[in-house]
């Protein structure tokens, strides 16, 4: 990984598992250039929730935020690319969907803030804790593809 890149962990919550639109959200991320470095669907255990969400532990919405990504199978990835974490951020679109512009995730899919369908670190730094979270770090990629110096200058 050269010195541009970065690392991104995305959940895709219960409610786009149920939905069926993993795949949908997978391939707008990867067209915009980042590429999965690792991969996998898993229930969260209530512990890894409320470790991964303890920001918010004493915000109102928690004990709900914690029951609801426990509820169902995520698909948590980790996205590299140069700037991952903006790039995904603004892919995805602002965190309440009813505020979230047209053309993002949230912005094409969703409507309620408690049902915002994708998770993506906010900070480089957060990156970093909560890809540790969920991934160990054999089950993460770096690999070139021949795209790769046709989506980032060298
Ligand atoms: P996330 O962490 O899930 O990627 O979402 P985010 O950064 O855009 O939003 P954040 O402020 O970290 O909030 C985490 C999740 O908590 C739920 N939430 N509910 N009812 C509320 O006022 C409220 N505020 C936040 C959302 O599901 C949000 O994704
Ligand atoms: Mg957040």
């Amino acid at each position: 990984m050269n010195n541009q890149t970065e690392r991104t962990l995305v959940l895709i919550k219960p409610d786009a598992v149920q939905r069926g639109l993993v795949g949908d959200i997978i391939s707008r991320l990867e067209s915009r250039g980042l590429k999965i470095s690792g991969l996998k669907i898993i229930k969260i255990e209530r512990t890894i929730a409320e470790q991964h969400y303890r920001i918010h532990q004493n915000r109102p919405f928690f004990p709900k935020l914690v029951d609801f990504i426990t509820s169902s199978p995520v698909v948590a990835i980790v996205f590299q690319g140069r700037n991952a974490v903006e790039v995904t951020r603004n892919t995805m679109g602002q965190t309440n969907p009813s505020e979230a512009t047209p053309g993002t995730i949230r912005g094409d899919f969703a409507i309620d803030i408690g049902r915002n369908l994708i998770h993506g670190s906010d900070s480089i730094k957060t990156a970093g804790e909560e890809i540790l979270i969920f991934f160990t770090a054999n089950e993460l990629l770096d690999y070139e593809v021949s795209t790769d110096p046709w989506i980032t200058e060298p």
